[in-house]
C-alpha cells in the first residue's frame, strides 16, 4: 500500500492503519523510516506507547522483550515470537509499505 508521507520529525513514532492492520512508522530522518506491526507479539502492548528504538533493535517496555529491526526475530526478554517488519519505500512524497 502506498500512503502520503506523513509529517515526522527524526525518531518520532506514529500508528497509521493498512489494509493488513495497524503499523508502527519509526522516522529515522532523510528517507529512512521502519514500520514494524503496532502491537507486540508478546501480549499485545501498545508499541508506540510502550516500544523503543535502541541501535538496531526495538525494545518493548512492558516486559522488556528486544526484537531485530532487520528481521523482527526476538534476541531477548519475553517474547518468542517475532515481530512484524514492513518494508518502507520512500518514492517522492508517498510511502510504499508492503510485507518484507
Ligand atoms: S507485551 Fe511486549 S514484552 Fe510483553
Amino acid at each position: 500500500m502506498a500512503i502520503a508521507k506523513p509529517e515526522m520529525k527524526p525518531g518520532e513514532k506514529k500508528k497509521i492503519k493498512t489494509e493488513e492492520g495497524e503499523v508502527l512508522l519509526i522516522y529515522l530522518g532523510g528517507d529512512k523510516y521502519i514500520a514494524t506491526e503496532a502491537k507486540c507479539p508478546h501480549l499485545g502492548c501498545d508499541l508506540e506507547k510502550y516500544g523503543v528504538l535502541i541501535r538496531e533493535e526495538i525494545v518493548c517496555q512492558c516486559h522488556f522483550s528486544h526484537f531485530s529491526i532487520l528481521d523482527g526475530k526476538p534476541i531477548k526478554g519475553a517474547s518468542k515470537k517475532s515481530l512484524k517488519i514492513f518494508k518502507v519505500i520512500t518514492d517522492g512524497n508517498l510511502l510504499k509499505i508492503t510485507s518484507s
